[in-house]
């Protein structure tokens, strides 16, 4: 089977959040929470009537579960003996394909053999883990609570255990050099795993880095370090084996996060937990899709979930206009592109209503899209530009 040969197909894709961490990292403004005690048990069961009311909620289709993707917060806290409830709730209630790709996020000092081993016979099969960088002045710069020794004693296991492991660094961190990020790049691309994500450090608004970028506590590299750092990551990538196939996504061939790409895609999937945001199928319709909202704080989703069977805080029926706009933010991430008959059977729009034409024009003309009948994409001069680029062509 090829790696994108879902484009077409109705499989579904299920988010489950998992709000909380051991401790908050300062650069973090995910749905992540810190609490010294919580009702778990409470909680667990909470996540099994979810997931029994979305499915009688919304209509029972033929379609079958391609991926479950188990995000954070730091799911690596949940015991594997509830994951392993969810998952088979979650087969009871829509099935799995042959292939499904079961992924969990997992931090490295939150990986004892043990809870691996768990998750392994739960039926998760691939782990990814939030390495971040690979010294420990820059972990503790970072707030992370792990050492670089941890991580390499969690992959170690993790790669004797998964079928498939991904790694997430962070780069573009104050004081890192571009030799700095190629240096430590090259130790990553050593490591055992098959998947990569690098992320570009981004000073979210509310968080401590936030106050102290503003403050000038630290600097942050300018503008062309960034990009340099990135050229590097695409150089470095590439020469180890590993395909760049989205923005900030790296992987060995056959080894691409089908849950991120159904995303990308433009395919349908429910999120679960709180904060989760889901797309809905509508029954019988490629296109329709329901956009869900859970409550973001712990107490107020499980509260809901007790009174309401789920914690959905909105909802709404995208209109087609909708759609397309988000289909063609997420679609254009992706190194392939948007392929148009995709877009049109996923947003029930061809691609061209969706954009400015004299715009596209001119993006084609200055090298930064490239077109055919069945492909729009940016090309590899125009994908560090993915904003600007949007902005100017996405007729709004
Ligand atoms: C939901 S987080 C977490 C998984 C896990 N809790 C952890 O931190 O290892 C997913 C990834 O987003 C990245 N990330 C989070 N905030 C970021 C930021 N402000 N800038 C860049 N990357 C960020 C980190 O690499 C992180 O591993
Ligand atoms: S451990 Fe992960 S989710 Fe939790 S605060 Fe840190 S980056 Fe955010």
């Amino acid at each position: 089977m090829s790696e994108t040969s879902h484009v077409f197909s109705r499989q579904l894709a299920i988010y489950i959040h998992w709000p909380f961490c051991e401790s908050k990292c300062p650069y973090c403004d995910f749905n992540s929470h810190v609490r010294n005690s919580f009702d778990y048990e409470k909680m667990g069961n909470a996540y099994i009537k979810e997931i029994n009311t979305l499915q009688n909620l919304f209509p029972k289709e033929s379609k079958k579960i391609g991926s479950i993707f188990f995000g954070g917060g730091t799911p690596s806290l949940m015991p594997p003996i509830l994951v392993n409830k969810i998952l088979s709730t979650l087969e009871e209630c829509w099935g799995f394909t042959e292939q499904i790709e079961i992924s969990i996020e997992a931090n490295p000092n939150s990986t004892d053999t043990e809870r691996l081993l768990g998750y392994r016979n739960a039926g998760v099969n691939r782990l990814s883990l939030g390495v971040q960088a690979l010294n420990d002045k820059d972990l503790k710069f970072l707030g992370r609570t792990h050492s670089y020794s941890d991580s390499l004693r969690a992959l170690d296991k993790a790669a004797g255990i998964f079928p498939r492991t991904s790694i997430d660094l962070i780069y573009g961190r104050p004081k890192q050099s571009t030799s700095d990020w190629e240096l430590e790049l090259a130790t990553a691309l050593q490591l055992p795993v098959n998947h990569i994500s690098l992320y570009q450090l981004t000073i979210e608004k509310g968080t401590p880095f936030y106050t102290d970028d503003r403050s000038k506590k630290f600097i942050m590299p300018d503008d062309n370090v960034q990009t340099s750092m990135f050229e590097i990551s695409n150089f470095l990538t590439e020469n180890a084996g590993f395909k760049s196939y989205e923005v900030s996504n790296y992987a060995r061939p056959e080894n691409m996060c089908q849950h991120n790409l159904a995303y990308w895609l433009y395919k349908p999937y429910v999120g679960i937990g709180p904060g989760a945001h889901g797309r809905i199928p509508v029954e019988k319709d490629s296109t329709g899709r329901i956009a869900t909202r859970m409550h973001s704080k712990p107490e107020t989703w499980l509260e809901a979930v007790l009174s309401n069977g789920h914690g959905i805080a909105g909802q709404s029926l995208l209109t087609m206009k909708e759609r397309a706009s988000e289909a063609l933010i997420l679609g254009l991430r992706l190194k392939i592109g948007i392929n148009k008959k995709n877009f049109k059977y996923n947003t029930g729009v061809d691609i061209e209503e969706t954009t400015i034409s004299y715009e596209v024009e001119t993006m084609k003309a200055a090298g930064l899209i490239e077109e055919s009948d069945e492909f729009f994409r940016l090309t590899s001069k125009g994908r560090p530009l993915l904003n600007s680029i949007l902005s100017r062509i996405a007729l709004n």
